[in-house]
């Protein structure tokens, strides 16, 4: 089964595919992206994903050439012709390419990547077992709302937690708790379920939106909340979600055992709930014979 690759209309197998070096994604990151993945051969929530990728490059003012049911399609398309069943695909949208001046070109056209490989998804162990993090100072700019290339602060944070033995980093801004360096957190104290609102410093992610969702249905108290870093070690329950993660306890913060440290009912109970969600996603409206005429084999 291929890893595959779309680059501006064409297909390619993964490893043979190609951007020029003047692309502004390489030359400055200047561009956005998503990651979303599939269950059974079914992306899973297709449309928020594109809707906040049109978000996100209004935001830095890249003109999204393709519609989001034209990018639906490329998507069911790649997905048909990867063939795997479980699949992580990304799509980067940059500026274009141009020589390397700082402001906008006058004429550009944008580049659309999207990747499809095969995804692993987490093993039971690693998920019965839980996480370690440790907190860093949230030193990304003012608007972590965008989902950017410019992913600097979340690579060093991340390395910073691998070299000290944890799996993730969490930023705090102002003595207060964000997010993850590729997840939104949450804290549970008693029965109520607290994460930091949405805003300029956290990235609104589906999977934080879908439990907030699930909650609300399933008479769970989940407040959206600033929570200071001082009240936030004191929780019961720490768990993060995110595309991959999907819900993900965490039993260690900064080396200190979090709750009994050992992932909490609560975190149990909404995990539950969002698997018995994704056998529920619909199967593509438009899954494609579309892929005879773009040109991969
Ligand atoms: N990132 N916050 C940040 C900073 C993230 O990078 C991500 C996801 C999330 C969770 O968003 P969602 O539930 O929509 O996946 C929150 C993906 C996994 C990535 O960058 O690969």
């Amino acid at each position: 089964m291929p890893n595959i690759a779309y680059v501006n209309n064409r297909w390619t197998s993964l490893a043979s595919a190609k951007v020029n070096v003047e692309d502004r994604g390489f030359q400055f990151g200047d561009g956005v992206y998503e990651l979303i993945r599939t269950y059974d051969s079914r992306p899973f929530h297709l449309t928020e994903h594109l809707e906040r990728l049109k978000i996100s490059a209004a935001e830095i003012q890249i003109p999204l050439r393709d519609s989001i049911s034209k990018l639906e399609k490329i998507v069911h398309t790649g997905c048909h012709k990867s063939g795997h069943k479980e699949i992580k695909i990304y799509i980067q949208v940059t500026r274009g390419p141009a020589p390397r001046l700082h402001a906008f070109p006058k004429q550009v056209r944008p580049t659309v990547v999207m990747t499809f490989r095969k995804l692993v998804p987490i093993a039971d162990a690693v998920r019965k077992k839980g996480l370690s993090v440790i907190s860093v100072p949230d030193i990304r700019w003012g608007r972590c709302h965008v989902k950017s290339l410019n992913l600097l602060p979340n690579v060093l944070a991340r390395e910073q937690a691998i070299q000290s033995g944890a799996e993730e980093a969490l930023f705090i801004r102002n003595g207060k708790v964000t997010e993850g360096s590729g997840s939104n957190l949450f804290s549970v104290f008693g029965k109520t379920v607290i994460t930091p609102p949405t805003g300029p410093y956290l990235l609104s992610g589906i999977t934080r939106e879908l439990i907030l969702q699930i909650g609300k249905r399933e008479g769970i108290s989940i407040i959206e909340k600033e929570l200071s870093f001082r009240q936030f070690k004191e929780a019961d329950e720490i768990f993060l979600t995110g595309t991959t993660l999907e819900v993900m306890s965490v039993v260690k913060l900064d080396q200190q055992p979090i709750g009994g440290g050992s992932p909490g009912p609560m975190a149990e109970k909404l995990f539950r709930l969002f698997k018995k969600q994704v056998k529920n996603v619909p199967m593509p409206r438009n899954m494609p014979s579309l892929s005879r005429n773009l040109g991969y084999t």
